[in-house]
């Protein structure tokens, strides 16, 4: 399933040990992940998320503050019925551990991000599904590889979308509504500049659904709007007494989240090699 990230011929599994012809090898880590992003792909030592993030991130997920994003996308998801599925920088897998649970046994799915501290906690948590530490502008996945990727505020290149997607194969992509954390913005900036509602263009693909899901999410505890705000690039805006001070007054916040489903156009399809 996965190409050698330095040479893109198949990676074989022997024992606990992925290699390729040209004799490049990954190790299985123990907790049953590959990294397979070689230095030369890394832009810095520690890529991605760090430790801090992750586990702020973690902690509001068990929360349940974004269970209707996870039911919405599952729904997306099933609609296709798909049996290969890719969550593209899937963090520490809250959204990919969800979907393994409302896909049929057969089908398969694989998480990628580029933090191997969250593909770490990933794969000790959902060990039937495959994670690997790697690039989203170089995914370690043969052509036609997936029905459906999902892309859930995560980077990506469109170039490789097309390649990995099967022909008809869909992108699930979410992104921030216009409203999104609204009153965060109104606590740190004198003018509000909203996210914008416009359908982002992906070459190659053909849009054809979205849906918008918007809610009032009530603060249970200031700790979980304290992960919240540890969670989103907004963060840095606060002073530590303007933080507080925010904690202490917000009793419910925006979420507005907006879901774009794509599918790869039939004159893009990477025809499969004949054998
Ligand atoms: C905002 S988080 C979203 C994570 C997850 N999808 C979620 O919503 O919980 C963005 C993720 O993209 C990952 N990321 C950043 N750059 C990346 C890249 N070039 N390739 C793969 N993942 C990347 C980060 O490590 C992080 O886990
Ligand atoms: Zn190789």
């Amino acid at each position: 399933m996965y190409i050698c990230p330095l040479c893109r011929q198949p990676l074989q599994l022997t024992g606990r040990q992925y290699g390729c012809a040209s004799r490049h090898s990954f190790d299985l880590a123990k907790e049953g992940y590959v990294n397979l992003l070689p230095v030369q792909q890394k832009n810095s030592k520690d890529p991605g998320d760090n430790k801090l993030m992750i586990e702020a991130r973690r902690a509001f997920l068990q929360s349940a503050a974004y269970q209707p994003l996870s039911d919405a996308v599952n729904k997306l998801v099933l609609q296709a019925n798909p049996a290969k599925i890719l969550d593209l920088g899937c963090g520490e897998g809250y959204y990919s551990g969800r979907l393994q649970q409302a896909l049929s046994p057969a089908a398969g799915l694989c998480g990628i991000d580029i933090s191997k501290a969250a593909i770490k906690y990933a794969a000790r948590h959902y060990p039937d599904i495959r994670f690997a530490v790697a690039s989203a502008y170089q995914l370690p996945f043969a052509d036609n590889s997936f029905d459906s990727v999902i892309r859930i505020y995560a980077p990506s290149d469109n170039p490789e979308l097309q390649r990995v997607l099967k022909p008809q194969g869909r992108l699930i992509s979410v992104n921030p509504g216009p409203n999104h954390l609204v009153e965060m913005k109104q606590a740190v900036y004198r003018e509000v500049k909203l996210h914008s509602d416009v359908i982002k263009e992906e070459p190659g693909l053909v849009h054809t659904q979205r849906q918008q899901l918007s809610y009032r999410l009530a603060i249970t505890e200031p700790q979980q709007l304290d992960n919240l705000l540890q969670m989103v690039p907004l963060a840095w805006k606060f002073s530590s007494e303007s933080r507080q001070a925010f904690v202490a007054a917000t009793q419910s916040i925006s979420i507005d989240f907006l879901l774009d489903v794509y599918q790869l156009s039939e004159a893009t399809a990477i025809s499969p090699p004949t054998v």
